[in-house]
């Protein structure tokens, strides 16, 4: 039997775990179907999120390996976060020495993973690569951009992505593998039917509502953002759902927002939830 290939995946942010459960499964379909081949994959969780709502329920609900290592890093200014993320990941890939690292999307763990991986010459692989919003401002889109082009194999979503590379000049190991983020909708939206009981719990009608999502600090950060989305909501024929993220709760403590009582605040939702919340959402 050949040398398995050891791969060390590196997640923290939600969406990332979204992501990384679909790769792991397709990962442990190549085991079984090739045996002779075999990647063994080892989980890095940064801790970026760690809330019990914003990380642990997607390793329960999307049924994905346990890290082999949590590095605890949680919230801070993003030198900090992301010089900690650096200096834990750098020690796992220096004792653990894998064939490749794979980072996904554009969150600080996607760039201090690629970053670490790549100062020890680890060749890196990059999920969701090649977006572009065009906008430097967003901490995402310099992640991203960093991402890129340091990155040995660039799995992009979309043609669009492919070209964005292309512009920057970034043609090699570049590969359109189509949207992740869809692949989890369409695997996960039957088994969201049967578990999620959330239209049941808030009591709400298919079609009776919009859903709303708020935390990009774009929005939550700049000054009189936060309270023009909120006077929009406020002129909404139907209730709006907003699970809210604990960035945006944070910042809502500390500002005087007109609360309007058609919009329902919650809690962050599950993955399940949310895919039934914005399937009978009037709009979203
Ligand atoms: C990050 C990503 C963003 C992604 C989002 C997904 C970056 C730069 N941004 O933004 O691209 O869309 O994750 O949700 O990496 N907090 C908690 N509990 C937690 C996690 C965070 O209370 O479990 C609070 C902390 O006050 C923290 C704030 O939320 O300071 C922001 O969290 P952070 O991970 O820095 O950025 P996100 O806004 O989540």
């Amino acid at each position: 039997m050949s040398k398995a290939i050891k791969l060390i995946t590196i997640v923290g942010a939600r969406p990332q775990f979204v992501k990384a459960a679909a790769v792991s499964r397709a990962i442990a379909r190549h085991n079984a179907e090739n045996p002779g081949t075999p990647v063994d994959e080892t989980i890095i969780h940064t801790g970026q999120h760690y809330d019990a709502n914003m990380s642990q329920v997607f390793f329960d609900e999307l049924k994905i390996p346990a890290p082999g290592h949590h590095l605890g890093v949680g919230s801070g200014s993003h030198g900090r976060q992301t010089g900690a993320m650096l200096d834990k990941i750098e020690q796992v890939l220096l004792s653990d020495r894998p064939d490749w690292v794979l980072v996904y999307g554009d969150t600080n763990s996607t760039l201090a993973g690629a970053v670490a991986a790549v100062k020890l010459h680890i060749p890196v692989a990059h999920v969701e690569a090649g977006l572009r919003s065009f906008n430097r401002k967003m901490p995402e889109e310099i992640n991203r951009i960093v991402a890129d082009s340091i990155s040995d194999v660039l799995m992009c979503p979309t043609d669009t992505a492919v070209k964005n590379l292309a512009r920057e000049g970034v043609t090699r190991g570049v590969h359109n593998v189509g949207d992740v983020m869809y692949d989890s909708v369409l695997f996960n939206s039957e088994l969201a039917s049967k578990q999620s009981r959330i239209l049941e719990t808030l009591k709400l009608e298919s079609n009776g509502y919009f859903l709303a999502t708020l935390h990009r600090a774009e929005n939550t950060d700049e000054a009189g953002r936060l309270e023009a989305i909120f006077a929009a909501f406020a002129k909404s024929p139907l209730p709006v759902i907003l699970p809210l993220h604990p960035r945006t709760q944070k910042v809502m403590q500390g500002r005087s927002i007109a609360m309007v009582p058609h919009v329902r605040i919650l809690d962050p939702v599950s993955y399940l939830d949310v895919l039934i919340l914005e399937k009978n959402a009037r709009g979203f």
